[in-house]
């Protein structure tokens, strides 16, 4: 996929990344230069300090439209995680995540966790805004779309017409108030990770906010990808709040980084998920009218990692 571009100034080849949300580039894949040796990233450090701008640097970018641009950089490392990637690894198994990685404080069934509806809101205005952008951003208008532990909001509000949006969720009261479901389907995918529909179903399969109270992600994370159309796309978003009693060992323990790399294991080890893309918003200011602002920190970040069906 996306090969043949050579970086005009050293002659690498060059990696695709996704145009990151947050950037004035436009278009949809550019190409980088990722090789530090490269006399226009290297000239870029020295020019730029010489101008006193520290700690930034750019590497060549190939626009798709044609010619070339700069990216800028904060670090040698800055960008490399949001290369596209098509290499999965074999199914694994969940063991090499250790003992009680799954295992929860709480181990009376989900459903009686959800036996009353929890109206809370799980995300800051300004973070919430940012996951609407980008699922606008990463899905196709008049798509169907599967809303994988769906609450009382799917956050699809800004996705172009989109045919029909199944949530599946734990509380009747909270998936009815979801007024942009088209039907929903009350599921425990931890007691039965085997989502009940079938194969092909789905253009997009959406999980907000919830992939950390998922006991068994390997199979759901397979399951996505059988319920997805060859062409779909599956995409998991994540935050760092949580209702601890319910989140999994593993990720209670993990740092926000070390969640990523988690969630990346899920697409590689399901076997049948391939990485397409990965996003991050940290550091925003919180509103000043979050309940949360009087505690001076920054606003919640935004994590998303996504990709397509191997087929396999
Ligand atoms: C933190 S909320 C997120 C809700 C929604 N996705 C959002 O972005 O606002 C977690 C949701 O996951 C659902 N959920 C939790 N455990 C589940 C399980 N075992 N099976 C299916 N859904 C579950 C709950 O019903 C709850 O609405």
């Amino acid at each position: 996929m996306h090969q043949g571009h050579s970086c005009p100034h050293c002659g690498s080849d060059m990696d695709p990344i996704r145009t990151p949300l947050d950037s004035s580039w436009g278009g949809e894949i550019h190409h980088i230069c990722f090789n530090d040796d490269c006399c226009y990233f290297l000239e870029s450090w020295k020019a730029l300090e010489n101008q006193r701008i520290e700690k930034t640097g750019y590497r060549c970018r190939m626009d798709p439209r044609g010619g070339c641009g700069p990216a800028p950089v904060w670090s040698e490392s800055a960008l490399r995680d949001m290369v596209l990637k098509e290499d999965t690894e074999e199914p694994g198994s969940a063991d090499c995540f250790g003992v009680q990685a799954f295992g929860r404080d709480d181990e009376t069934p989900d459903r009686d966790f959800y036996t009353k509806p929890r109206f809370v809101d799980h995300l800051d205005a300004c973070a919430l805004e940012t996951v609407e952008q980008l699922y606008r951003r990463l899905i196709p208008a008049g798509a169907t779309i599967l809303d994988l532990m769906a609450g009382p909001e799917s956050h699809l509000g800004k996705v172009a017409d989109a045919a029909e949006i199944v949530g599946l969720g734990l509380n009747r009261e909270e998936l009815t108030a979801n007024k942009a479901l088209s039907e929903y389907v009350i599921h425990d995918i931890n007691v039965d990770p085997v989502l009940p529909f079938p194969d092909n179903r789905f253009d997009v399969v959406v999980n907000t906010v919830s992939v950390d109270y998922l006991t068994q992600p390997l199979e759901v994370f397979r399951e996505a990808a059988r319920v997805l159309k060859p062409d779909g796309i599956f995409i998991t978003v994540f935050s760092n709040r949580m209702f601890p009693p319910k989140a999994v060992n593993i990720w209670k323990r993990g740092t926000e980084k070390q969640r990523v790399e988690l969630i990346r294991k899920f697409f590689s080890l399901s076997g049948r998920l391939a990485i397409q893309g990965y996003y991050e918003s940290v550091g925003k200011p919180r509103p000043k009218d979050d309940k949360y602002y009087d505690l001076g920190i920054p606003g919640d970040p935004i994590y998303a990692v996504w990709g397509k069906p191997t087929g396999k």
